[in-house]
């Protein structure tokens, strides 16, 4: 991971100073690193010994990082990383646009490995994830929104990319097409248990622990799991309040909402929905030859659901 972050400093280059500053500003902020690591670990359960790895690896952070930029500025985010956000320290055009730098540098990266598989992968999930992210859009302030529409929008938005993270370590090693496609089922669920939880501590986390802050959700309008399920099992008193939440952004506080939230067990609920995803990306690998980096992977899925950043 120390080799991926140098080629991420060394291609975050650009003679351009503001690209440099705010590209750095957010790679500088950390960050987990998770979608890299998948790439790592991936291609190294399949014996990969080469060096592309550490460049889609990069590639996969950048995309990662691109997104993170128009997110928020879409979502009006003012922490992440338990820093500012680019957007509210260099402005809305600044983070969009570094943002499109940070897009295209990764396909320059994704062409120099030369492989057509790969580049398709990872047009594919970049795509799938601007998809993801419309979607979600359309549904901002919509109390009607389905269980199944939600978990549409975390697989495009957020899965997608996790999918292509471990699908890509598995190309690079050569691995046969069934094992190929168990490392993606894998990412797949992995990412989406990832969303789930990430969804889960908009209401139930610490702001110093995600670096975020707590609401955001709410305040978009939002309807993530822990509403579309408080409305379902709720009375219609309490559904109504998570309805009107949703219609006004939750102009009314963020205390009624959570009350509901908490009598309808309604984050144990999303909690057991990752849980289920967990098992499912966890059996996916379960017939690869163990060996440490396999071992990693279980662990990082053990990881997604019990995380509190
Ligand atoms: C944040 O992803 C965006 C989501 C998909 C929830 P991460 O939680 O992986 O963000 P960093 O890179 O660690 O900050
Ligand atoms: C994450 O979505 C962004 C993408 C996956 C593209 P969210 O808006 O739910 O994530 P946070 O909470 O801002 O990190
Ligand atoms: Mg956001
Ligand atoms: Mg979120």
């Amino acid at each position: 991971m120390s080799i991926v972050d140098d080629v991420i400093r060394e291609k975050l280059h650009s003679h351009v100073l503001l690209i440099r500053q705010v590209s750095e500003y957010i790679i500088n902020s950390g960050g987990k690193r998770l979608r890299p690591a998948l790439v790592i670990l991936a291609a190294g359960a399949f014996g990969y010994s080469g060096k592309f790895h550490y460049n889609l690896a990069a590639v996969v952070e950048f995309i990662h990082t691109a997104t993170l930029l128009h997110d928020d500025v879409v979502d009006e985010s003012e922490l992440r990383r338990n820093k500012e956000t680019a957007n509210a320290l260099f402005g809305n055009a600044a983070s969009v646009l570094v943002g499109d730098f940070l897009y295209s540098r990764a396909f320059q990266m994704m062409v120099e490995v030369n492989n057509m598989r790969v580049m398709q992968v990872l047009a594919d999930a970049t795509n799938t994830i601007a998809e993801g992210e419309v979607l979600q859009l359309l549904n901002c302030r919509d109390p009607y929104v389905t269980e199944e529409n939600y978990l549409r929008v975390i697989r495009y938005k957020t899965a997608k990319l996790f999918e292509a993270a471990s699908r890509l370590g598995a190309i690079l090693g050569n691995a046969t097409p069934e094992e190929e496609e168990a490392m993606a089922i894998y990412g797949m669920h992995l990412g989406t248990a990832f969303q789930l939880i990430d969804d889960m501590l908009d209401y139930s986390g610490n702001n110093l622990d995600t670096g975020k802050n707590l609401g955001d959700d709410l305040a978009e309008g939002k309807p993530t799991l822990p509403l579309i399920y408080a409305m379902r099992v709720g009375t219609p008193e309490q559904a109504n309040i998570i309805r009107r939440a949703i219609e006004d952004s939750g102009k009314d506080g963020f205390q009624p909402v959570l009350s509901v939230i908490q009598e309808t067990a309604a984050l144990d609920y999303a909690k057991q929905c990752a849980e289920a995803e967990i098992a499912t990306a966890t059996a996916a690998i379960a017939s690869l030859p163990d060996s440490e980096n396999k071992e990693c992977l279980l662990q990082l899925a053990k990881f997604s659901v019990t995380r509190n950043h």
